[in-house]
């Protein structure tokens, strides 16, 4: 079976004052009835997945487990992270984990704070994946790219993908996050996939990967494995060692400097809320392409978001262009679309404050 790892690690910052450092946006329901972690384990989970590894920070601890609770799953392990080292760090531990438990077995490693709505035409995708991943390939997932995103990994195809079906083939190479001018270059070129940052391999490959490019952050991470203290079903990785990683992602680490790659295609719906221009994208826009969430009202609005968190507090705009505006009972947004991405400095300077 596909053991499933769930990252919930990030803060998400940039989705500020609904996401919060006690509270990330992963947990929070942005949109549906569940959270996002839990749209997250319930697409990962049926017939042919075992329960989920998680790798999350001290904080979260029971946040995980009572949010599976509610769509009654249990996970197989949750390792605790003393601090956020990046996602390199906390792939190599649950890949510890696992080889530890099952040699060879395979891993689907899947941030939490993604949109995918249709799970079953995901898990289709997962399966096809699986023989590449067991013939020792770091299998990558790809996405259409209809922008020139600088947020994103792009993904160099070795043939054009015109049916775009589930079909794996090698890739040429990995960019992780282009400038402006270079993510236009490969947008323009068409030989380019985005990576949407789910990953399915063995554990034998990706601890090979890890020896042969961050050979550092694979001893240090063994060492933290090493010493790290059972507690309950937490498994907490040693804070002495922990802190000796370097702060990187999977994507600079192994990635960018593999030769064992392959893509499968998705072509179903995608979407990572790194940002409210994104939340605003993947929202029900009406005809002035403006999206209106809980008791928001607009009246002569453009391209604009207006999210209201709470019913005893509505949310107004009028003759706004290109705007979010986030209300919540403690704290509001207001900011230029296009500067969604800024939110993170603003947090920040708030922190300054505090
Ligand atoms: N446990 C843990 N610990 N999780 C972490 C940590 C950490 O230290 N840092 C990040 N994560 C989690 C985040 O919560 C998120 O779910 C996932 O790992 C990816 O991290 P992001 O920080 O959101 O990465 P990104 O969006 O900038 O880039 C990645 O995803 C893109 C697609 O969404 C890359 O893989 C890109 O190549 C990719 O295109
Ligand atoms: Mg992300």
């Amino acid at each position: 079976s596909i053991h499933p790892v769930l990252l919930c690690g990030g803060s998400g910052t940039r989705l500020w004052p609904l996401s919060r450092k006690s509270y990330p946006k992963q947990f929070v329901n942005l949109s549906c009835d569940e959270s996002l972690y839990q749209a997250s384990a319930r697409r990962l989970s049926g017939a042919g997945y075992a329960a989920p590894i998680i790798v999350t920070g001290a904080d979260f601890r029971f946040i995980v487990i009572e949010q599976l609770a509610a769509v009654e799953m249990a996970p197989a392990d949750i390792l605790i992270e003393p601090s956020a080292k990046n996602t390199a760090a906390a792939i190599c531990a649950a890949a510890l984990a696992l080889e530890a438990r099952e040699a060879g077995a395979l891993m689907l490693v899947a941030p939490s704070d993604h949109v995918i709505p249709d799970a079953a035409q995901f898990r289709d995708a997962v399966a096809a994946a699986a023989p590449a991943a067991k013939s020792g390939q770091l299998v990558t997932f790809g996405i259409r790219p209809d922008r020139a995103e600088t947020g994103y990994g792009w993904l160099e195809l070795s043939q054009p993908t015109d049916d775009f079906g589930p079909v794996p083939q090698p890739l040429k190479s990995f960019v992780e996050k282009p400038d402006r001018e270079k993510a236009e270059a490969l947008l323009a070129g068409g030989m380019h996939l985005w990576n949407a940052g789910i990953f399915l391999f063995s554990t034998t490959t990706i601890l090979e990967a890890f020896a042969k490019h961050a050979p550092e952050v694979l001893d240090i991470t063994r060492a933290a494995f090493g010493a790290a203290e059972k507690d309950l079903s937490f498994t907490r990785l040693d804070a002495d060692e922990w802190a000796k990683l370097p702060d990187i992602s999977i994507d600079y680490a192994v990635m960018e400097r593999a030769d064992n790659l392959t893509v499968v295609p998705y072509s179903g719906a995608w979407s990572d809320l790194g940002d409210w221009q994104a939340v605003w994208r993947d929202g029900d826009a009406d005809a002035s392409d403006t999206v209106l969430t809980g008791p928001a009202t607009a009246l002569d609005c453009e391209g604009t978001l207006l999210h209201a968190t709470s019913e005893a507090q509505e949310l107004v705009g009028i003759g706004l262009k290109d705007i979010v505006a986030v209300a919540m009972p403690d704290a509001v947004l207001v900011a230029h679309k296009d500067r969604a991405q800024e939110v993170k400095a603003a947090v920040a300077k708030l922190k300054e404050k505090a």
